[in-house]
């Protein structure tokens, strides 16, 4: 894709959406494009777009000698896939949109509105970090190639505690609610836990909140709750939090 230095900002994403509806028309199941290293205007066009990095860095024989990256993702339904440490980096941009939308939206998720962008993606950073150093499993959700949602399986437990994790920040971007996306990422979240031997899942979740349904519904048994043990988005009152449990 290139586009000449005057036309550039907006038309970029329209060609883009135009060359992924044709794709997905033809049957497409994932959308791979590969970018120069260099390009880093570029990158941050396609990580908005919910493309994360996959793979090794292409070597090309060309005069100006490139290196690229790949990027892909699904192409279409719902997909839920985990994140290696190159593509957890590179989603950070789009995961912090999410998670400031969310916190925007009234969510009890370790932040107060307003959040900000730098704040947001300072929290995706470290998780790209602890992914990377194997502590902790990150997995994102796309809905029709769009990038809505995410949660992480947190395995940084103490040694005598090899069995258990936590499973923290589910989010599903608000415009993209109800329609069984959050489900589907706790099922996997649970899935990957189970396959990376973490048999004993803990959480913890506002009392009230959309998620408590959706974790009885999936079976999550009720240890207890804390009174007051989050700040409320208006900062004068305090929410009760309901603490599950779950063997898998
Ligand atoms: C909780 C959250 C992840 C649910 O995502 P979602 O994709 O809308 O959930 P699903 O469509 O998979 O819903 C599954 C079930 O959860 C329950 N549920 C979801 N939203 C609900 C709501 N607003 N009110 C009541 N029940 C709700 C229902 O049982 C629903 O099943 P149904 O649609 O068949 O009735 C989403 O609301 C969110 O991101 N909230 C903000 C962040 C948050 O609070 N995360 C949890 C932190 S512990």
């Amino acid at each position: 894709m290139y586009l000449a230095a005057d036309a550039r900002g907006g038309l970029a994403g329209r060609l883009l959406d135009f060359a992924e509806a044709h794709a997905r028309t033809a049957g497409a199941e994932r959308l791979v494009l590969w970018t120069d290293t260099r390009f880093a205007r570029a990158h941050g066009f396609y990580e908005k777009r919910g493309y994360v990095r996959q793979g090794a860095i292409r070597i090309l024989d060309d005069r100006s000698k490139s290196l690229e990256f790949r990027y892909a993702k699904p192409a279409a339904g719902l997909v839920v896939e985990a994140l290696d440490a190159a593509a957890a980096a590179s989603a950070e941009r789009r995961m912090a949109e999410i998670l400031v939308a969310c916190v925007d939206a009234g969510a009890s998720v370790s932040f107060l509105p307003p959040l900000p962008m730098e704040t947001a993606r300072a929290h995706w950073r470290k998780v790209a970090a602890d992914v990377a150093a194997g502590s902790r499993l990150l997995l994102a959700a796309w809905a029709d190639g769009a990038l809505v949602g995410t949660v992480q399986v947190d395995c940084g437990t103490p040694p005598n505690q090899p069995h258990r994790a936590e499973i923290a920040k589910l989010l599903v971007d608000p415009a993209a609610r109800r329609r069984g996306i959050g489900r589907t990422l706790m099922q996997r979240a649970e899935q990957a836990a189970g396959r990376v031997g973490r048999s004993l899942l803990t959480l913890g979740t506002r009392a009230g909140d959309a998620a408590e349904p959706l974790y009885r519904a999936l079976g999550w048994t009720e240890a207890g709750r804390i009174p007051g043990w989050a700040l409320n988005p208006d900062r004068a009152s305090y929410a009760d939090t309901i603490f599950f449990w779950k063997r898998v």
